[in-house]
């Protein structure tokens, strides 16, 4: 298959042009827009009493939505507090969910995995922060050497934070840095040094932290390929094990605070793309490789290794060598994904809370997944982690209809095999790193529910 950086930038750029549509990033499937308001907590509280029965860890995952400032790209669920009494509601919140879904889990639960995300966990005071985990902890306990990470926002991690969630037993840390560039700061409300960053990774490797992941975005205002260049050579100085290089998700009509971005100040799409196939060219001639969308990691790293067995899967914590577990999201908005059932909660923290208060779950919407859509989710997750297309195979007469659903749309993938991004293989296809740019547009044909109108409110794909 022909390396990326072999392919001339103008053949990809006329593809791009071809293929552009919006589309879903496939984080779920099927996706949100899809999903019921008001969902039945009834059925959620089957799955809780399921996951607690069968015996099997989960994996959690604790949304803290609070923030220092607001960075204006964010399109995370996220608000901005500096209040310690917005910290205190919030976690006395968090533990009457814990109390009210333990009520459902009779027969116990352990984790054998657990995240916190944000917004900034770290914005949290440290020991805010340890009574939000003990009581987890000791509810929901680990299982074995559970896998334990979290998202921080290095400006405002300390190393009371560091050494706590150390003693916790976090091993991972994943940093938002975006970009170093002092005008892409600026425009973006973000500002931090190198200096700084290159600290914060030596004090976390110092405090047992054996993972550390760096985000970037490509697309911000003012980006163009030379700043980025010097960012990317700065980063690689850090010496990350992983990095994530997302590709910026420009929502003005839905993300307000988006609109402090001047559209003039955006890079063209051409300057974008270039910036897309320089992080692949860079990070792979420096020891990394490329995993799924937008991710890259050391050879050695778990999630290298799971790709190279077929094995890796993406859920809303981000790509896992651990696929096929329960998850389940505590925290407002957090979204619990079971085998055949999402369910999300409440967002902002004060409707999570006011349902908490009074005595009820704070599960607003969420999606029971019939055979079809687990089916359909097992082929996308595959193709977006694994980049595979395999055709199901299935001995349940049931499931004849979406089998042939799916091989028709892979017979209409004849073009884009020619153009390069798929190769045919006896029981489907395989993606080309060509292919690999165009995985949103490539999972969209099996998305039984996606029409034009529909992908109109999602970003780019590429
Ligand atoms: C919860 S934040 C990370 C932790 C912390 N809050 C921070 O910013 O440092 C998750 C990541 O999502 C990415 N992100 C946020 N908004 C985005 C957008 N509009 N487009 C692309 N990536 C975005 C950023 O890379 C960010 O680091
Ligand atoms: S990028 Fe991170 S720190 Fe910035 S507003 Fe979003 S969640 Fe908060």
């Amino acid at each position: 298959m022909t390396p990326l950086k072999e392919i001339p930038e103008n053949r990809i750029f006329d593809l791009i042009e071809k293929l552009d549509v919006r589309g879903p990033r496939y984080t779920s499937y099927p996706t949100v827009p899809v999903w019921k308001n008001d969902f039945p907590a009834g059925q959620y509280i089957d799955s809780l009493r399921r996951i607690s029965s069968n015996g099997k860890p989960v994996a959690v995952y604790v949304h803290l939505p609070y923030c220092k400032s607001r960075c204006l790209y964010c399109g995370c669920n996220s608000c901005i507090s500096r209040e310690d009494t917005k910290f205190r509601a919030y976690i006395d919140a968090f533990k009457q969910e814990i109390d009210l879904v333990s009520r459902f889990l009779e027969n116990g639960l352990t984790h054998c995995q657990l995240h916190l995300g944000g917004g900034t966990p770290t914005h949290t005071p440290s020991d805010m922060l340890a009574e939000l985990l003990d009581y987890l902890i000791e509810r929901i306990p680990g299982s074995g050497s559970p896998d334990r990470s979290i998202e921080v926002d290095p400006r405002v991690t300390t190393v009371e934070h560091l050494k706590l969630l150390s003693s916790r037993g976090f091993r991972r840390i994943s940093a938002g840095l975006q970009d170093l560039n002092p005008d892409v700061q600026k425009a973006v409300n973000r500002r931090f040094s190198a200096g700084d960053m290159k600290k914060f990774v030596d004090s976390a490797r110092e405090h047992g932290f054996t993972g550390v992941n760096i985000d970037l975005i490509y697309g911000l205002p003012l980006q163009n390929r030379k700043t980025w260049a010097a960012t990317m050579e700065q980063v690689l100085s850090f010496n990350p094990d992983r990095l994530a290089c997302f590709g910026y998700a420009h929502l003005p009509s839905k993300i307000v605070h988006q609109r402090g971005i001047r559209e003039e100040d955006l890079p063209s799409p051409g300057e974008r793309l270039g910036m897309l196939l320089d992080a692949n060219r860079f990070f792979l001639d420096n020891g990394f490789e490329a995993i799924g969308m937008d991710h890259f990691a050391k050879p050695d790293d778990e999630l290298s290794k799971a790709f190279r067995d077929g094995k890796l899967w993406r859920n809303f914590m981000g790509y896992t060598p651990n696929g096929g577990l329960e998850l389940l999201g505590l925290g407002c908005s957090s979204i619990s994904e079971f085998q055949d059932l999402f369910a999300q909660n409440l967002f902002p923290p004060e409707p999570y809370q006011e349902k908490l208060s009074a005595g009820l779950l704070p599960v607003t919407r969420g999606c029971a997944l019939d055979r079809d859509d687990i089916i359909r989710k097992h082929l996308i997750n595959h193709l977006m982690c694994n980049l595979e297309i395999k055709i199901p195979r299935s001995d349940n007469t049931a499931d004849a209809e979406t089998i042939e659903s799916i091989t028709e749309a892979l017979n209409g993938f004849g073009k884009l095999e020619d153009e390069g991004l798929l190769i045919r293989e006896s029981d489907g296809y395989r993606i080309t790193p060509l292919g690999q740019l165009f995985l949103r547009n490539l999972a969209m044909p099996f998305d039984r529910y996606l029409s034009a109108e529909s992908a109109a409110a999602f970003s780019r794909t590429v």
